[in-house]
């Protein structure tokens, strides 16, 4: 097992390099399925939940070849398999896109449920009503979704989702591109990540237009063919060292982003007292004196990304002040906080609502990831803190962050990865 041991208390400066998208990425790999050739996707984030996900590909039959350390090219002529594989779709909440993306290519797809981040309940009721809408017969039973299309191919449909659903909107999105006649999908989500997914699909000859606005018109065409595609910068990566900045202090040029995307983060870091400098392909963010507090609520984008909450909480603990803090997307993502109180965090939690009272100092403790934001939300505490801190379970950390220890590490920050027999890790918390 891996720990990173933090030396806190050091400003950042120098310069991070943001990898491609993880959101996207786990979308637009399964979207090779639908593509008769050869595609090429560039700026792969080296992250685990890439890996499982390629090996999902590979499993089913998919010819994966590694271009370079950000490129591959995958050939799904000849994929014999339509069951994804029990033990490695439970590890990756991105594997639901599988079941959209075969059932459009082939007619058929059986997917055992998705793991991933425990947020709370993460139903997919939205994705299989879409399914269900284009003409498919879905069942959930004996621990397996199983979807068919009787005629072998799906028909355009109305789908009008219940609530903003980015899973739900790329899932039906895949199931319609090669579907019979026109899909409109209604209160549609509007991520970045949402929009590569149908550039993407368009590069190869999809017909999707309204991508990135609430209603989505796919027209289906009879075939995708090969082509090259480069996956957008990740939103949530570049917020999160924006966000340690923020806690840590220092100047800090966030590389390779699309600035327009971190818009919704960067007003609340002005509003908190930090300075962010938008360029072409990179924001510069400084924080020199104490941060200001401030209330955020988390909501589909362009509000304020749930996926960045615990990030942005971290550096409130620090503020002068009392902020509030709002989820408005998933039912139990404050896991964290007790373990933020262990470092002299001040929080209360009520439902959705956490209450930050800021404090002049928080100081290094051993903590405990308990999922994928919550993990680097805790790094930016550990940096940020007085002392040493130890984050354990960091393999959470690395499904969805490329090399954050050598990142962090490359602006000054003192973290190291440490092996650590099993018996040597923080006992987990009873209640
Ligand atoms: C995606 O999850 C992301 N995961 C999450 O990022 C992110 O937090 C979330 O979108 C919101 O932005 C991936 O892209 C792999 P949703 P997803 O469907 O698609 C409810 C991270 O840290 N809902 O937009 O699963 C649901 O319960 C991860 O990178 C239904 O009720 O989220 C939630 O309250 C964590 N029924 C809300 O909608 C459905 O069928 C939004 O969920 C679908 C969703």
């Amino acid at each position: 097992m891996t720990k990173y041991v933090i030396h806190g208390g050091h400003e950042l400066h120098g310069t991070i390099e943001i990898s491609g998208a993880k959101n996207a990425a786990v979308a637009i790999i399964p979207a090779a399925l639908l593509i008769d050739g050869v595609c090429r996707i560039e700026n792969i984030p080296q992250i685990n939940d890439v890996t499982l996900i390629l090996q999902i590909l590979q499993e089913l039959g998919a010819d994966v070849r590694t271009v370079n350390r950000t490129t591959v090219d995958i050939d799904c002529s000849h994929i014999h398999n339509h069951q994804v594989p029990q033990e490695l779709a439970r590890k990756i909440r991105a594997s639901y896109y599988l079941i959209g993306a075969l059932l459009g290519r082939f007619g058929s797809a059986q997917v055992p449920p998705p793991g991933g981040c425990d947020l709370g309940g993460r139903p997919i009721d939205q994705h299989l009503k879409g399914f269900r809408s284009m003409g498919a017969e879905v069942e959930v039973s004996g621990g397996l979704i199983s979807a068919a299309a009787p005629s072998g191919r799906l028909s355009g449909a109305s789908i009008y989702l219940d609530m903003v659903s980015v899973g739900a909107t790329m899932n039906i999105m895949l199931a319609a591109v090669l579907a019979d006649g026109l899909t409109v999908i209604e209160n549609a989500a509007k991520e970045p990540h949402i929009v590569d997914l149908a550039n993407f699909l368009n590069s190869m000859g999809a017909d999707i237009m309204g991508a990135g606005t609430d209603v989505i018109k796919i027209r289906g065409v009879e075939r995708l063919t090969g082509g090259c595609y480069s996956i957008i910068p990740d939103q949530i990566e570049a917020g999160t060292y924006m966000a340690a900045v923020a806690a840590a202090g220092g100047e800090v040029l966030v590389k390779n982003v699309i600035p327009k995307h971190l818009d919704c983060i960067t007003a609340k870091l002005l509003e908190m007292g930090v300075e962010v400098e938008d360029l072409d392909d990179a924001v510069l963010v400084r924080r020199i004196g104490r941060l200001r507090r401030t209330n955020i609520k988390t909501l589909p984008y362009p509000g304020f990304p749930t996926d960045m909450q615990s990030q942005i909480a971290a550096a409130l603990c620090l503020a002068d002040g009392t902020s509030v803090l709002t989820e408005g997307v998933w039912d139990n993502r404050y896991r964290y906080v007790d373990e933020f109180r262990r470092m002299g965090a001040q929080i209360q939690v009520d439902g959705k609502i956490a209450v930050i009272e800021g404090v002049e100092r928080l100081t290094g403790a051993p903590i405990r990831a308990c999922d994928l934001r919550a993990g680097a939300a805790m790094v930016i505490a550990g940096l940020a803190a007085d002392g040493v801190t130890e984050v354990d379970n960091v393999h959470h950390i690395e499904r969805g962050y490329e090399d954050i220890v050598g990142k962090l590490r490359g602006v000054g920050a003192d973290i190291e990865a440490v092996t650590v027999p099993d018996e040597e890790q923080v006992p987990a918390q009873i209640g």
